[in-house]
């Protein structure tokens, strides 16, 4: 696969979509809004990691008559400063500022606005998991500013994560904050030390207090809109928490033995070098009651993840179900991630034949109420990006879309619909094509689970451009329904959201 996918798009865009094949549903009109990494290059500088890149917002609106197409660079300081500089100047999650350690220590990583979106009646968030989110005007996609949400994200960055989980039951939605703790730093105190030896020890503890006082913020957004503050959550150590999942009763947080370790607060290489998968330790499921109630700390297997399928409530045990990567991978999974354009096969290179199909597999965890952890796998292929019908969300569900690779090597990826009640597995994953983490969208009027359409993002190498791909949703298999085409390429969108609200011109 060409690494023509991660060149930076060129401008900003407002398109009326002539070139449309097949045709789009009647009933299906509203807006796809997708957020991922968009500018690869500033000046002489080229971006290598997509935690780095800044984000890229696009929208596709349907309106019944046609798509109409609009992207916009979200206005983050990082990017007007870089923009301004004509490269890069900030310290980034996995790109060092220059200038050494003195250029790098106790800087926390520039927000990029570049992971996901949450659509808002007002406007649309802009979400990055290490700080605020950006407010966009739904329309026109320009910048608002960073918000607070009226004042409820609280703290020296005030975090609000990128992965935002809606509840069907109530049709709130829940997200959290990673809160880091700032111990006092007295450098005379530290100077003062007698020994090179002793100097150490006190920077050490200053560190280890550092780490042993991070905690989760948890949020709930009502059907109205409202923010409000719901509890704090303390973890068992520093470690990369992406996504959360929920029940009725509780937000479930898992961390693995994937810890970041903390010199990189000072500055010596970046987050993401720095961060280890630590052999022989647990990962652990945290259970934090939503209504405030005790934190439950489970140990598990050890094994890292990215993003939850969905979490439900059965009987007295809760069940999680999220792709679950085997340890090997971590290797490769760090290598690609520092430079996005080396081929994604490299997730599979410290990995024996023998043991690929194991390597990431969406996996049920029921979690009893005595702390045991069950494991079940509940496919039989690869996947990543899992999504459902949102309808669905902390309830039992049957049917799960995900992303698959094409061929095992991890050189171009399709999308599959997991059913889990026959077991049936669908896949389209034409040789050439890069498809993104499909959406369900639901058909009016209808509402029995899977009734609907799934729509995803395509890459078509060949052309080097990209296009909207509307699937009917029982039938993934038999390919798009309708294509409406881009006259140039989108890079990989990481995330996005749908709504039936139809974004102006
Ligand atoms: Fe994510």
């Amino acid at each position: 696969m060409s690494f023509m996918y991660w060149e930076s798009v060129p401008g900003e865009y407002d398109l009326t979509l002539t070139e449309i094949t097949g045709s789009i549903p009647p009933g299906l009109t509203g807006t796809l809004y997708r957020n991922g990494s968009g500018r690869w290059n500033i000046g002489a500088s080229q971006v290598d990691s997509l935690f780095d890149a800044d984000g890229m917002v696009v929208a596709f609106a349907i309106d019944g008559s046609g798509v109409r197409f609009k992207n916009r660079f979200v206005r983050t300081e990082h990017y007007v400063t870089t923009t301004a500089a004509g490269r890069m100047v900030k310290r980034g999650f996995a790109h060092q500022r220059p200038g050494g350690i003195r250029a790098n220590a106790f800087r926390l990583p520039a927000n990029t606005a570049n992971t996901n979106v949450m659509i808002g009646a007002d406007q649309l968030l802009a979400l990055w998991e290490g700080g605020r989110p950006h407010g966009l005007d739904l329309d026109t996609l320009n910048t608002i500013g960073m918000c607070s949400l009226d004042g409820v994200l609280k703290g020296p960055i005030g975090a609000y994560s990128a992965h935002h989980t809606y509840d069907a039951t109530t049709g709130s939605r829940v997200n959290f904050g990673f809160e880091p703790y700032f111990p006092r730093f007295d450098l005379r105190h530290i100077r003062s030390a007698p020994t090179r030896e002793e100097k150490l020890r006190r920077l050490k503890e200053l560190v280890g207090e550092a780490i042993t006082r991070v905690r989760l913020r948890l949020y709930d957004t009502d059907a109205r809109g409202v923010t409000r503050y719901l509890r704090a959550v303390p973890l068992p150590g520093m470690g990369l928490i992406h996504d959360m999942a929920l029940t009725p009763r509780y937000a479930i947080f898992m961390l693995s033995p994937l810890r970041i370790n903390p010199w990189a607060l000072l500055g010596h290489k970046s987050y993401w070098d720095a961060m280890r998968f630590k052999h022989g330790e647990p990962s652990y499921f945290i259970l934090a009651p939503r209504d405030g109630g005790r934190v439950r700390v489970i140990e598990t297997d050890p094994f890292y993840m990215w993003h939850y399928a969905n979490a439900y409530e059965d009987g007295a045990d809760v069940v999680v179900e999220l792709p679950r990567f085997a340890p090997e991978t971590f290797g490769g999974m760090q290598a690609w991630g520092a430079d996005t354009r080396s081929d994604m096969a490299r997730l599979y290179e410290n990995v024996a034949p023998e043991a690929l199909p194991d390597t990431v597999r969406l996996t049920r965890f029921r979690i009893t109420a005595d702390d045991r952890v069950h494991t079940e796998p509940l496919a039989p292929m690869g996947c990543e990006f899992p999504q459902i019908d949102q309808r669905r969300s902390t309830q039992p569900h049957t049917v799960t879309y995900v992303t698959v690779p094409s061929d095992g090597e991890g050189s171009g990826e399709g999308i599959g619909r997991f059913d889990h009640v026959d077991g049936t597995v669908q896949t389209y994953c034409p040789p050439g094509h890069k498809l993104v983490e499909p959406i369900f969208v639901p058909r009016p009027g209808s509402t029995a689970e899977a009734d609907g359409w799934v729509l995803s993002v395509g890459y078509d190498e060949a052309q080097h451009r990209s296009r909207l791909m509307v699937f009917d949703a029982p039938h993934l298999d038999h390919g798009p329904i309708a294509e409406a085409w881009l006259p140039f390429h989108l890079p990989m969108s990481y995330h996005g959201g749908f709504t039936s609200r139809v974004a102006g011109q």
